[in-house]
């Protein structure tokens, strides 16, 4: 198994920069806060769970999450390809990812941060919109639809996300402060941290992110 994560406070463009990487690079895109909202969406015992802490702006606990991820890493061939986006969040995420990954013999191999300045951040949040049906990721001014309230894509519903509020993305950021800079440290101990300057196109922050995993003979990992 293979592991790539993607870091960086909300709004920063992890879902962006991660579903254009994944298609390139061929690894499978693992969003937690995708995989949370799907949850969410329907009635189940794991839905209800999480629903307080999303609505809120606060992490899932730290059992819930590791749950999700045990579960889907059991399920995954061993010659599986992993690119997760928001996850570890936590350092107890980060230590338990670990030893999931070495029960497979297996480790991160790149952490990916990307850097953008707070009040950027805002402006992304406040701004964007997402397709209900596969998610795809705009913004009301600097990437609207081509058809207002349409996803390009697939043509269903562009909405705006409940926790994309002024007073829910500051908690986000402050959360993220508090819990997940120490996780930045764990990986830049272990020498695998990689810092993407996130305030750039997204075109230009994919090649930063493909140059750092190219072997220099043009492929990639
Ligand atoms: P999650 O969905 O992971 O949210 P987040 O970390 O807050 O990040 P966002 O999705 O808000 O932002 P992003 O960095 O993906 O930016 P995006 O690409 O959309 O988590 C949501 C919730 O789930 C959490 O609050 C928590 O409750 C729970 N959760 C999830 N994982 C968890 C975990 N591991 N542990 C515990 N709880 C967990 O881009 C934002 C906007 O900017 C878009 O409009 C986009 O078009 C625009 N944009 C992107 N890139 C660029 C660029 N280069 N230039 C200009 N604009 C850009």
């Amino acid at each position: 198994m293979k592991a790539l994560v993607l870091l960086g406070p909300p709004g920063s463009g992890k879902g962006t920069a991660a579903k254009k990487l994944s298609g390139r690079v061929g690894f499978r895109h693992v969003s937690t806060g995708d995989l949370f909202r799907e949850a969410l969406s329907d009635d189940s015992k794991a839905g209800k769970a999480i629903r307080p802490y999303m609505n809120k702006g606060l992490l899932v606990p730290d059992d819930l999450v590791l749950d999700v991820i045990r579960d889907l890493v059991a399920k995954l061939p061993n010659t599986a390809r992993i690119l997760m986006d928001g996850f570890p969040r936590t350092l107890a995420q980060a230590r338990d990812f670990e030893k999931v990954l070495a029960g497979e013999g297996s480790a991160v191999s790149h952490v990916f941060l990307l850097d953008v300045e707070p009040d950027v951040l805002e402006r992304r949040l406040v701004g964007r919109l997402v397709c209900s049906s596969c998610g795809e990721i705009f913004h009301r001014e600097s990437k609207p639809p081509a058809v207002e309230g349409q996803c390009d894509e697939c043509g269903s519903a562009v909405e705006q996300r409940s926790d994309d509020n002024l007073e829910t993305i500051r908690k986000r950021q402050r959360i993220y402060e508090e819990l997940t800079l120490p996780v930045i440290a764990f990986y830049e101990e272990k020498g695998i941290m990689h810092r993407v300057n996130g305030d750039r196109p997204q075109d230009e922050v994919l090649n930063s992110l493909l140059e750092l995993l190219s072997d220099g003979n043009g492929s990639h990992m």
